[in-house]
């Protein structure tokens, strides 16, 4: 019978006999780390945009509200860019021949479209809905970061399920009143004295309270598969 390996194993066999479990579970790890990082997931990307737009400058330092420009994020489920006519509002006086403004003032005149890339982008199959969120008491600030303070938008999350599953579980952490949805600096000392013990809210107490009076389901009715996968 001839023998299949030979008796010492040269260098190749040895390679493969014990080498391939050992690389195969080192991908294994490494697919996992990479399907993590910021590199796959885009999480700290500032894509390039064909106007320099800051939220820094014009929600940051002027106050401008976000649904002056996003005028559909509490109505849909998707929250729309401004169309260039809203910039024309104040850049038809405000910094009207500033080459920055170039292709505003020529989107504007032809009456095109300016084309923003897009920041956030879930896959097709993963259903997300703005207007629900917004209703609850989850503020923009808990998804896209301190927005106020960034010149180009970034995608301050990950967006990975596992993101989207942790504060379905715990909703009470992110939870605050309605009318404090759009605002930056909001946290839940400023909802003033909790009865209960005279000190000021923690974001926990406050949270649970909320997730009652806005009838926030459970834990595991907001992780089921079919809530995202439609
Ligand atoms: C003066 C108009 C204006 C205001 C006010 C404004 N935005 Fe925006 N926003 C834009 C424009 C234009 C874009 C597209 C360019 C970009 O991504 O920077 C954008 C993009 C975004 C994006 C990224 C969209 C994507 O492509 O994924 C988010 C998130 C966002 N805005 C949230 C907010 C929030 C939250 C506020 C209030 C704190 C706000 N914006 C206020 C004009 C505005
Ligand atoms: C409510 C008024 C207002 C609206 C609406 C507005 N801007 Fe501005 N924008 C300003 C003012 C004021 C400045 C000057 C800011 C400064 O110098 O601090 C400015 C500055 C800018 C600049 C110069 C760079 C900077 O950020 O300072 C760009 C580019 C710009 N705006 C683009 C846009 C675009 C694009 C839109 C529409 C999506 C828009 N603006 C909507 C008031 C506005
Ligand atoms: C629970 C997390 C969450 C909250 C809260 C949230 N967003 Fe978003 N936002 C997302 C996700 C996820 C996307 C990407 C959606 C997609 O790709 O389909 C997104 C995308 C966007 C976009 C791009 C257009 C779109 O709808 O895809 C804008 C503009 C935006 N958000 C603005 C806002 C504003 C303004 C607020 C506050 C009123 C807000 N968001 C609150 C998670 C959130
Ligand atoms: C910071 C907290 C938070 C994050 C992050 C978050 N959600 Fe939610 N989500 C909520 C809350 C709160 C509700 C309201 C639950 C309720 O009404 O019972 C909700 C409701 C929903 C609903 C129910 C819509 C309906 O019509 O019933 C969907 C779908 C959803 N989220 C998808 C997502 C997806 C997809 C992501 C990630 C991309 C995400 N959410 C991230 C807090 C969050
Ligand atoms: C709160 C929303 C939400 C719930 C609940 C949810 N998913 Fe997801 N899922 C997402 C989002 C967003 C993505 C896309 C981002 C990513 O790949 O992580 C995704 C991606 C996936 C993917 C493809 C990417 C991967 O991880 O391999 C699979 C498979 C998947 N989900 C299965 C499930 C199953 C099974 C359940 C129920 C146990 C479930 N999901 C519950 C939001 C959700």
């Amino acid at each position: 019978m001839p023998q299949i390996f030979p008796k010492a194993l040269n260098p190749i066999a040895k390679m493969i006999v014990l080498g391939l479990p050992l690389l195969g579970g080192l991908t294994g790890v490494t697919g996992a780390a990479f399907y993590r990082s910021s590199y796959a997931t885009g999480q700290g990307d500032t894509p390039a945009q064909p106007v320099a737009f800051s939220h820094a400058h014009h929600v940051g330092q002027l106050g401008i509200h976000c649904e002056y420009c996003h005028t559909t994020v509490e109505k849909s489920g998707f929250a729309n860019i401004p169309p260039t006519k809203t910039c024309m509002n104040c850049h038809q006086q405000i910094w009207q021949g500033a080459d920055m403004l170039a292709p505003v003032r020529e989107s504007y005149k032809k009456d095109k479209p300016i084309e923003w890339n897009r920041v956030h982008n879930l896959p097709h199959y993963a259903y997300f809905n703005h207007s629900i969120h917004v209703a609850k008491g989850v503020g923009c600030v808990s998804c896209h970061g301190q927005l106020d303070q960034q010149n180009l938008t970034m995608q301050s999350s990950t967006l990975l399920m596992e993101w989207c599953i942790a504060c379905h579980r715990t909703p009470e952490k992110h939870l605050r009143p309605q009318k404090e949805v759009f605002n930056m600096k909001w946290d839940a000392a400023q909802a003033g004295p909790n009865p209960k013990t005279g000190k000021p809210y923690t974001q926990l107490e406050l949270g649970l309270e909320l997730k009652e009076k806005h009838k926030v389901r459970d834990a595991v009715t907001l992780t089921n598969c079919s809530m995202c996968h439609r």
